[in-house]
């Protein structure tokens, strides 16, 4: 595999001296992952534990009628089975997320005899071995009365409710202008609907979770992005005093919005372990994970865009349709985002839920924008079509600095940077604009692009930075390394204010006995917890350059402590003044300094903190702040082949620019940014779960028939990354890339699909029988 990187003023330094803050560092913790030595929540449990295993519904809709254990109970080493009848309420149901608690799910499993869907958990087997918990829960015997279920959007039985009053929520469906009027009046205009299919996250590590009792006290290991909101959503679910329970998950494989929330299998193990006086660990399976956590739900948009004959709208319409569990009204409501994106007098939106038997759907990366910005951007090339224009020069026509629906302006944006650079690098002049015009022997090429765009957001966090006079620095805050290398960017802050080296910088996550950090979500993390890092590093350096200045001698005695950094193992002054750390530290203290540091960011109450100490986030930003809007930006751009006699389908190229704030490593940023490239190539061309319309079963609950793409799918990718710094949102100027680099692709893909040939594809994933009534 093939891939490049651009970079522009903060490149990585070419010394072998080590990097800085805003170069390309490697992770520290890369050599103990490629060399097994990191140890996930997967990995730990109590001692002499004792093994749990699911056992799930048969039926989508129903009822259990009768319960037999006795075959169950007769296996060698069973210690116990939880359920319903033994759980009841036991364990409090506890509030959804979005509902200001802490779970993915209202749907209690073991609360009653009902099923709501397909692979509920309706028992939980402990014994001493694997095996035999596993053997125990297939002899469970279990009676259903089943019912017809409804499993999607057209099955039997299913309702549309308004997303916004069935949630009782503020209206998150932008309007402004009249819409329907202008779009009737445009001299050019698209109406056209979208789909977008179920997905699962598909993380390496599976759903674990293990439990151990010390008297009072309880710890879980469970892979976590929430490490506060998994302790206190635990505690609340079975009534302890949260300051008894602590969550460890030192490493997470895999996150992508799965283990934001907590799910219901959590308090059961926890149940369990109190039950048997041992602790317990659960192993799901692959196929356990798709119905026992929280997914990404099909979604359905209408698109209609209105625009005069130079291409600049006049009116916008977006209307979501989304599937949901039968008691819980989650919606991932992208409308917020896809109606501030261009210029437009007029726009409307609206999002509608189906409740439908099936397990309650959740975050999945960049969760509105991946369905919402494909129909949208699939749209815009419609319309681009239509107008006989370059789609680049539609964006550039409809570009804005102020957002449309409140005229709020935005804080950056560097979106036709991002078009040019990356129109450049891929070379979008060259294209013919003509469908199936670019043939290469048998492959018809296609070239596409699209934006991304995402929203900024910081909660408020906390962390504790030690130093000790030998340049070693501990940084302590419960953040989540779920893979973004979010270890090395807060080494990194550290490295950039205190001028140690990268390597004696220790950092201490993934542990809820540590200060409080944000859930890993919204692609937060950097910005919120970079930006208390460098609060509590401001700290030690003033605490030094006080006791300098104030000291009777020395070669700062008397000056202002503002004019003192440290750097480069040293306190530095104006000129060329300085003094080792050793003995600047030495004035201070006999030993180390620590400080704690807590921030509380733009458009977030102070009171935010005390809520934090409770497992509550609480990020602002996007489209969600009263003065201003914040996002970052990006263009997408993807060669498309398609073979002219068998159809298949191949992206051997993306090119992407974006502009997303500081960026704190380079190396992991391009690593990030790739992954998400590649990832938007699988939500067009590789990823659905598919369903069983009579059964509301999910059929390819594993990894042999969930497609995703391998590296023999995968080309040349090219990240750019524009220079930016926005201190508007934070001293640091840090965005944020998490979820910036999947959006849009898929729009992207299937423009290019459009380019080959010649056929409008408007339902995801994009497969070859799609491009068979093809004329090229
Ligand atoms: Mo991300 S889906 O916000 O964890």
């Amino acid at each position: 595999m093939a891939d490049t990187i651009e970079t522009y003023g903060n490149a990585a330094p070419a010394s072998a001296k080590q990097p800085g803050f805003g170069d390309a560092a490697s992770r520290l913790d890369g050599r103990l992952k490629v060399t097994g030595g990191a140890r996930y929540a997967s990995d730990l449990h109590g001692p002499s534990t004792t093994h749990a295993y699911l056992r799930t519904s048969a039926i989508a809709k129903g009822r259990i009628t009768a319960i037999d254990e006795t075959a169950a109970r007769q296996v060698p080493g069973v210690l116990d089975i939880l359920t319903y009848r033994n759980v009841g309420d036991r364990v409090k149901t506890g509030k959804t997320f979005a509902d200001k608690g802490y779970m993915g799910s209202t749907i209690a499993p073991l609360a009653s005899g009902q099923v709501w869907h397909h692979g509920q958990i309706v028992a939980l087997v402990v014994a001493d071995t694997f095996e035999a918990a596993r053997e125990a829960a297939f002899k469970l015997r279990i009676d259903y009365a089943a019912e017809a279920p409804t499993a999607t959007f057209d099955s039997p039985g299913a309702d549309r409710v308004d997303a916004v009053k069935a949630a009782q929520k503020e209206d998150t469906t932008p309007t402004v202008g009249d819409a329907t009027a202008a779009l009737a009046q445009a001299a050019v205009s698209i109406d056209a609907e979208y789909e977008t299919p179920t997905q699962h996250h598909n993380a390496i590590e599976l759903f674990t979770t293990a439990a151990a009792w010390d008297g009072d006290r309880l710890t879980v290991w469970e892979p976590s992005q929430n490490m506060y909101g998994f302790r206190f959503g635990i505690a609340d679910q079975l009534g302890l005093d949260p300051a008894n329970v602590r969550v460890i998950s030192p490493f997470v494989g895999g996150a992508f919005g799965a283990r934001g929330s907590l799910t219901q299998r959590t308090a059961l193990v926890v149940l369990a372990a109190h039950r048997v006086g041992r602790p317990v660990r659960l192993e799901t399976t692959r196929a356990q994970g798709f119905t026992i956590g929280t997914y990404r739900a099909e979604t359905r948009h209408r698109i209609r865009l209105g625009a005069d004959k130079d291409g600049k709208l006049q009116a916008l319409i977006h209307d979501g349709l989304e599937v949901t569990s039968r008691p819980d009204d989650y919606k991932v409501g992208g409308t917020e985002a896809s109606t501030r994106l261009y210029a437009c007098p007029n726009i409307a939106s609206s999002v509608q839920i189906v409740h439908a038997d099936r397990n309650t759907p959740g975050f999945m990366r960049s969760p509105p924008e991946v369905p919402y910005l494909f129909a949208l951007e699939s749209a815009m090339d419609e319309l681009a079509v239509k107008l006989n224009m370059d789609p680049v020069e539609l964006r550039r026509i409809n570009d804005t600095g102020t957002e449309p629906v409140k005229g709020l302006p935005y804080t950056s944006r560097k979106l036709m940077a991002c078009f040019d650079e990356a129109s450049r690098a891929f070379g979008w002049s060259q294209r013919d604009p003509r469908p199936g015009s670019m043939r290469e022997g048998d492959w018809l090429v296609g070239w596409g692009c699209a934006t991304t765009f995402y929203p900024t957001n910081m909660a408020p966090a906390a962390a504790r930075v030690r130093m000790t006079p030998d340049g070693a620095v501990k940084i302590e805050t419960a953040a989540h390394e779920i893979g973004t290398g979010v270890t090395t960017a807060l080494a990194l802050t550290a490295v950039g204010r205190l001028g140690v080296e990268l390597t004696h910088v220790r950092v201490e996550l993934g542990d809820s006995a540590l200060p409080p950090a944000p859930v890993a979500g919204g692609s937060n993390s950097t910005a919120s917890i970079c930006t208390v890092v460098d609060k509590a590093c401001r700290e030690i350096v003033e605490r030094i350059a006080r006791a300098a200045t104030s000291a009777k001698e020395g070669v700062f005695a008397g000056a202002d402590p503002s004019s003192l950094r440290l750097e480069a193992g040293a306190l530095r002054g104006p000129g060329n003044a300085n003094e080792d750390l050793k003995t600047a530290m030495q004035r201070t203290t006999q030993g180390a300094i620590e400080a704690y540091a807590e921030n509380v960011p733009h458009g977030v109450k102070p009171e935010a903190i005390g809520a934090l100490y409770q497992g509550h986030s609480q990020p602002a930003g996007g489209a969600k702040l009263p003065d201003r809007i914040q996002f970052s930006f990006g263009a997408q751009f993807v060669e498309v082949r398609v073979n002219a006699l068998t159809r298949e389908i191949r992206a051997p190229r993306l090119v992407g620019a974006y502009a997303a704030g500081k960026i704190v490593n380079m190396k992991a940023a391009k690593n990030q940014f790739m992954g998400g490239q590649i990832w938007g190539v699988s939500s067009a061309l590789h990823e659905e779960t598919e369903m069983d319309g009579r059964t509301a079963r999910y059929m390819n609950d594993e990894l042999g028939e969930y497609y995703i793409p391998v590296s023999a799918d995968v080309g040349t990718v090219t990240t750019i990354m524009l220079p930016e710094e926005d201190r508007q949102i934070n001293d640091l100027g840090i965005k944020g890339i998490g979820e910036l680099g999947n959006v849009g692709l898929n729009a992207a893909v299937a423009n290019a699909v459009y380019h080959a040939t010649g056929v409008r594809v408007r339902k995801l994933p994009i497969r070859l029988e799609n491009l068979l009534s093809a004329s090229v």
